[in-house]
Parts: structure tokens; sequence; C-alpha cells
């Protein structure tokens, strides 16, 4: 797979994402809240833990599209974890997918139910997956519960915010990235693996791959909080400086976070050797992160 052939992939995967979710959110509740939750969930966005679940899928030879359910309730996980997020009680920021965030449009009140719908809706559409064993389902979902939860991103914010105004050091650093951000990605890949009847060899690979990678990503947040632009980035700059949180940048400094992140990104490449070209959306995937963002 050459670049071009993985950029078309990757906007037909999205496309796929942004319809399932669009359609879906076509079943209304019995409340405004479902304009609230749509308005942050249709907002664009990468979308790229869906499309990494799906791409392990294909990397053990299976069709992405058959998890889209699977990978759409992640994608709604990750939509509340951003609401969330930007409240004035935690990152107070006023911009997100290049629009205003969800609690300057609705307030306060609503965008923290919309969360909570978000993250409820989620295990509905999760469990509206089919043609997958009922144990693979079962076991994928309670580990998205669990990586979603105080074992993982939840636990991982409650970190970010007891590590801000003190000193951390790396340790305490790595395990914060790896539960706000990590875990997600590994709910993602491991998703898309245990659904697709990965053997326990290849899922422990895989688990590396997603674990590494997910912590280049949040490490490379760090930096792009700092180097990028809100244009780009569709959602503020300077927010964790403001906040004075402790990131890979404020520990290490711009130059020394830059090249753990590329280190980190080929670390996990790596784990895909003993994998065939089925895992090339994978790589792409990786390069994607470690080329654009860092
Ligand atoms: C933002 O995630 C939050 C982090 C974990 C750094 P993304 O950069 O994937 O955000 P969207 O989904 O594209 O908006
Ligand atoms: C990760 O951290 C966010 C979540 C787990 C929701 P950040 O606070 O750095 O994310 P951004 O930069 O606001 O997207
Ligand atoms: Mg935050
Ligand atoms: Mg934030
Ligand atoms: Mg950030």
């Amino acid at each position: 797979m050459d670049k071009t052939a993985f950029k078309a992939y990757y906007d037909k995967q999205r496309k796929l994402v942004d319809g399932f979710l669009a359609a879906r959110m076509e079943k209304k509740g019995i409340s405004s809240v479902d304009e609230a939750m749509a308005y942050s969930l249709l907002a664009g966005g990468k979308r790229l833990r869906p499309v990494i679940l799906m791409a392990t899928a294909e990397a053990l030879g299976q069709k992405g599209y058959n998890y889209l359910p699977m990978a759409c309730g992640l994608e709604m996980i990750h939509t509340y974890s951003l609401i969330h997020d930007d409240l004035p009680c935690m990152d107070d920021d006023d911009y997100r997918r290049g629009r205003l965030t969800n609690h300057k449009v609705y307030g306060e009140a609503m965008a923290l139910l919309a969360g909570d719908g978000l993250l409820t809706l989620a295990f509905e559409v999760m469990l509206e997956q089919k043609n997958v064993p009922p144990s693979a389902l079962i076991q994928a979902v309670r580990e998205t519960a669990m990586c979603a939860g105080n074992f993982g991103m939840v636990g991982g914010q409650a970190l970010d915010l007891t590590y801000a105004d003190r000193a951390v050091n790396a340790e305490e650093l790595r395990k914060m990235h790896q539960g706000k951000t990590g875990a997600l990605f590994i709910a993602a890949v491991r998703g898309g693996a245990v659904l697709a009847g990965a053997s326990s060899e290849q899922l422990l690979a895989l688990t590396k791959y997603a674990d590494l990678l997910g912590l280049a990503f949040q490490i490379t947040d760090d930096i792009l909080d700092v180097t990028g632009t809100a244009a780009e980035l569709g959602k503020p700059i300077g927010s964790d400086a403001k906040n004075h949180k402790s990131t890979y940048v404020s520990l290490y400094g711009l130059e020394a976070a830059e090249k753990l992140a590329e280190k980190t990104c080929e670390e996990a490449l790596s784990c895909l050797d003993s994998f065939d070209e089925g895992a090339d959306p994978l790589r792409h995937i990786t390069q994607m992160l470690c080329n654009k963002r860092s």
C-alpha cells in the first residue's frame, strides 16, 4: 500500500464512521440532550480510534467495516471524554474540533449530560455488533469498559488533575499518559483484535503496539499544545501551560519530547513486524501520527 492508496483508504474509513454515527444519531431519545450529543459527535474529528479498530481487524485478515458498531461506540466514548475534558472544572477550553465547545453552546449542565449520554449510548451501540461470537463481544466490551474507566481514561484524567501544579517524575507522567490516552488506543486495537479472532501471541504484540502508539500520540499532543496552531488543531493551544499541567514538554523540554515521540513511534512500528501486508494500514496510521504530529 503506497501513500496515495493509504490516503484514499483512510478517507473511506473515516466516511464510513461519519456515516454510521450520523445515521445512529437519527434515532432520537426523549429530550434535547440528543442535539448536544450530536453537536460534538458529528463535528468531525480524525476518527482515529475507530479507524484503528477496523485497521487492526484488517491486520488479522478480516474486513474492518464489519466492526463499525464496536468502532463507533468507541468514538462515542472518546467524544464524551473530550466534552468533559473541556469543561470549566477541567481544562476550561472554548474550542474543540473547530467549533465552540459543548458547554459554550449548551451550558455546563447540558454538556455534562451530553457526555453521560454518549458514554451510555456507546455501550448500547457496541452491543448491537453482529456476526461475532458472543464470547468475543463480551470480552471486547468488558475490556473497553475497563479502558474507559478508573483503570484507564478516567483514572488518567484524575491523575492529570492531581499532577497539575506539582513536579512529577517520568514514571508518573507515563502512567498518566497511558491512562488518559493510551487506554482508549488499547481498547481500539484489542477490540478489533478480539473480534477478529486474534491468537494470544498476536494479542500480545498488538497490545504493546497500542500502548506505545497511545503514548507517542499524547506526547505529540503535548508538543502541539506548544508548537501547533489553533486553526490546524481545531482547539486552543497553550491549554496545558494555562492550567499548569505536567506534560512531556514541561518535564523534558521540547526537543527531548520530540525525540521521545519519534523513538516511541518506531518502537510501536516494530511491534507489527510479525504481521503481513494486511497490517499496512496500521503501519501507515502510525507513520501518519509520527510524521504529521511531531
Ligand atoms: C484529542 O484526541 C484528545 C487526546 C487524547 C489528545 P484526538 O486528537 O484524536 O481528537 P479528535 O477526535 O481528532 O478530535
Ligand atoms: C487528553 O488530554 C484528553 C482526554 C483524555 C479526554 P488533553 O487535555 O491534553 O486533550 P486536549 O489537548 O484537550 O485534546
Ligand atoms: Mg485534559
Ligand atoms: Mg484538554
Ligand atoms: Mg492536550
